[in-house]
């Protein structure tokens, strides 16, 4: 059995390098980790030369000693490949293995994740460097698991090496057969772009302006994410080879470009997140937006976790104030907000959480992304926070493998988020859309999942929720139009917005009556469109005498079919009296076709009105500072309340429950303290 995750006990860590400290500090880190109550670390993930120093001399001495001293004190492990960070002697004899920009410029040594995915080389060298940490260090006791490379796209997430040109042809080869099936799903009759020959065929490459051809974008995006996801799978093919049974194979995420629900089928045991909420919390430091939601929105994040692995570990959580030398200044977190972070990934679904880091660096770029410890190593406020966190999650530990509970999900598929990334009439809709549906579920207490219509999902998967909005699926074929009826037709509610079903999957819009396929699933017809003038002032929709705001696009419908009904109206511009709202009943369910993008009020009204909002009031009620989170397993509920304001709020408590931090009955009137957390034992 795994030691982590394993439904039996939530578990804290941290992460450490040996390589930074003088090795007399390592038995007595080690003590005071323990003694405050952190079980696991990780390790050597950049730390490629303490084994290779120069090519092909192997010495594991290093990791042996720091192991036998984690065995002798009772400290567990999870080790990590240290491909993230190639050797100075690696890139300048195989400069090949650099990523390069748009350019072709190569990235130099110096920083981190500057090689490529696809360079011959690096794969080989990563192989070779893998099979050597699994082979020499597999059989350690101290370790339970083992962590591929180190936040796979981030930093960079385009990759322009010539490797990366030679392996999107065989990717595209692969693909489409022909160059002239190659031709007509990137539209290349279009501005001349035709291809004769696949050795004309390149990676996107710099042009005057970034509008290059969007098709091929989209399948340069697909290809980066097959590559991170191929470069995971060699790694975690030998690791499964040397791993003792029962070692976990994870990784670090999510980042851009890359289907971490495939990455995970293929090569991982469950996926870990890094969570540094602070940068929601400071947002306004940086760009004065508002930042309405602060740390609470990091809640967003962690529900993208859940969507892959529905219980998780957070391999980095904060623990410190932020910044490297140049950039993202985040100020200390504080008291109480290391408590109410870790509980914000545990109400989320994560049954390990480790601190990012013990102690803070004092050289390098991240001399200001502080540890638990600052640069003396003192005992410190946080580490004593800590240590009381530990026993909160010691009271709170029966909850592991406790599922998070939502009956409104949020649909999302890989095409359409890189599809937005090349199309900014898709993304403008879909990020309002998509922070907007959030908010509106955070601020009225309303639980929410993300939810990957993947190749294996099933109409089963769906049925779990009551109600899924699918914002903007631009993109749309018929198989998934088929899981999305079967889900309507058995008695679930689908509600799709404005732009839906207007393209193939090559991102090519469809000559047909729009929403294309989804014309009959939402028995809506769409005879014109269009963004919202700028001088059209507010455009309202009026639901059954609900008037709340349209945003950035319009596309004015008529109900089709027997079964479909208008149900709200535009009552601004020249489309005044049109169409807004289409309700299709369709099987045993309904499908609701909304012409616009949501605001916060618009999802909320949406919310309300399909009768899934705050689905707790007749538990409890709390402000709106506050969110709740409720995971549940074997007839009992896990309620976790999380203060996000400094200041105190009040709770009411309709039922009583066992607060399982204190041990005791709560009900009725309950004060909980600025950043303060609680959670509360039910029976369903
Ligand atoms: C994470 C990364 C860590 C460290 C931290 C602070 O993204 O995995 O290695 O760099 O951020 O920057």
């Amino acid at each position: 059995m795994s030691e982590l995750l394993n439904g039996q006990r939530i578990v804290l860590g941290t992460c450490y390098y040996p390589e930074h400290w003088p090795e007399n500090l390592w038995k007595e880190d080690l003590r005071r980790m323990l003694d405050t109550g952190i079980e696991v670390i990780r390790i050597a993930e950049f730390a490629w030369s303490k084994v290779e120093l120069t090519e092909g001399n192997f010495n594991f001495d290093f990791f042996d000693r720091f192991l036998d001293l984690a065995e002798e004190v009772g400290m567990k492990v999870i080790f990590c490949t240290p491909t993230a960070t190639p050797p100075a002697w690696l890139t300048q004899k195989y400069p090949e293995v650099l990523n390069a920009d748009i350019k072709g410029n190569l990235y130099r040594h110096g920083m981190r994740r500057h090689y490529n995915y696809n360079s011959p080389v690096y794969r080989e060298l990563c192989v070779r460097i893998t099979e050597k940490f699994a082979s020499h260090y597999g059989q350690r006791k101290c370790i339970i698991g083992w962590q591929i490379d180190n936040e796979l796209n981030c930093e960079k997430d385009l990759f322009y090496s010539e490797s990366d040109t030679k392996a999107f042809r065989v990717f595209l080869q692969e693909k489409y057969g022909d160059l002239e099936e190659l031709n007509r799903a990137w539209g290349t009759v279009f501005w001349n772009q035709t291809y004769t020959d696949w050795e004309e065929v390149y990676v996107p490459r710099y042009t005057y302006s970034d509008s290059v051809n969007p098709h091929q974008t989209l399948d340069y995006v697909r290809f980066i994410s097959a590559s991170a996801r191929s470069f995971a799978k060699i790694q975690s093919d030998i690791i499964r080879i040397y791993a003792k049974p029962g070692d976990f194979i994870t990784t670090n995420g999510l980042f851009g470009h890359l289907d971490n629900h495939k990455m995970a089928e293929e090569s991982l045991d469950f996926m870990t997140y890094d969570s540094y909420p602070d940068f929601g919390y400071c947002l306004d430091m940086y760009d004065g937006s508002p930042a309405a939601l602060r740390d609470r929105k990091w809640g967003k994040n962690l529900s993208e976790v859940r969507a892959v692995s529905p219980v998780f570990g957070i391999m980095e959580q904060q623990s410190g104030a932020c910044g490297w030398n140049t950039r993202m200044e985040a100020p200390n977190p504080r008291p109480g907000q290391i408590t109410l972070w870790t509980m914000q990934s545990v109400a989320h679904g994560a049954d390990y959480v480790s601190y990012f880091r013990w102690r803070t660096c004092t050289m390098g770029t991240e001399i200001y992304w502080h540890g638990i410890l600052d640069y003396s190593g003192r005992d410190n406020r946080r580490l004593e926070e800590i240590r009381q966190v530990n026993k909160k999650i010691k009271a709170v530990s029966q909850a592991a493998g406790a599922v998070y509970e939502a009956k409104v999900g949020v649909i999302k598929d890989y095409d359409n988020i890189w599809d937005a990334e090349v199309d900014c009439w898709h993304r403008r809709v879909d990020r309002l859309s998509q922070e907007s549906l959030f908010a509106a579920a955070q601020r009225s207490h309303t639980p929410l999942d993300y939810v990957y219509l993947t190749d294996t999902l099933e109409a089963e998967d769906l049925q779990r929720y009551k109600v899924l909005f699918y914002p903007h699926p631009t993109i749309m074929n018929e198989s998934r139009v088929r899981l999305l009826s079967e889900y309507v037709r058995e008695g679930g509610i689908l509600v799709t917005g404005c732009r839906s079903g207007y393209k193939d999957m090559t991102g090519q819009c469809v000559m047909d009556k729009l929403p294309g396929v989804l014309a009959d699933l939402t028995g809506t017809d769409i005879p014109e469109y269009s963004l919202i003038a700028p001088d059209a002032g507010k455009v309202m929709v009026d639901w059954e005498g609900t008037v709340f705001e349209a945003a950035v696009f319009t596309d004015l419908l008529e109900a089709a079919g027997e079964h479909a009904r208008p149900a709200a109206f535009y009552t601004s511009d020249y489309y005044a009296g049109t169409c807004a709202l289409v309700c299709n009943s369709y099987g045993k369910g309904q499908a609701w076709y909304y012409g616009s993008a949501f605001t916060e009020e618009a999802a909320e009204v949406f919310l309300d009105k399909l009768g899934v909002k705050t689905p707790y009031k007749n538990l409890l009620e709390v402000p709106k500072e506050c969110e709740i989170a409720v995971r549940s397993k074997g007839g009992e509920r896990y309620l976790f309340v999380l203060n996000y304001s400094k200041e105190p709020v009040r709770i009411l408590f309709h039922k009583e429950g066992l607060d399982l931090y204190t041990k005791e009955t709560v009900s009725g009137e309950k004060i909980l303290e600025g950043y303060g957390t609680m959670v509360v034992k039910l029976k369903i």
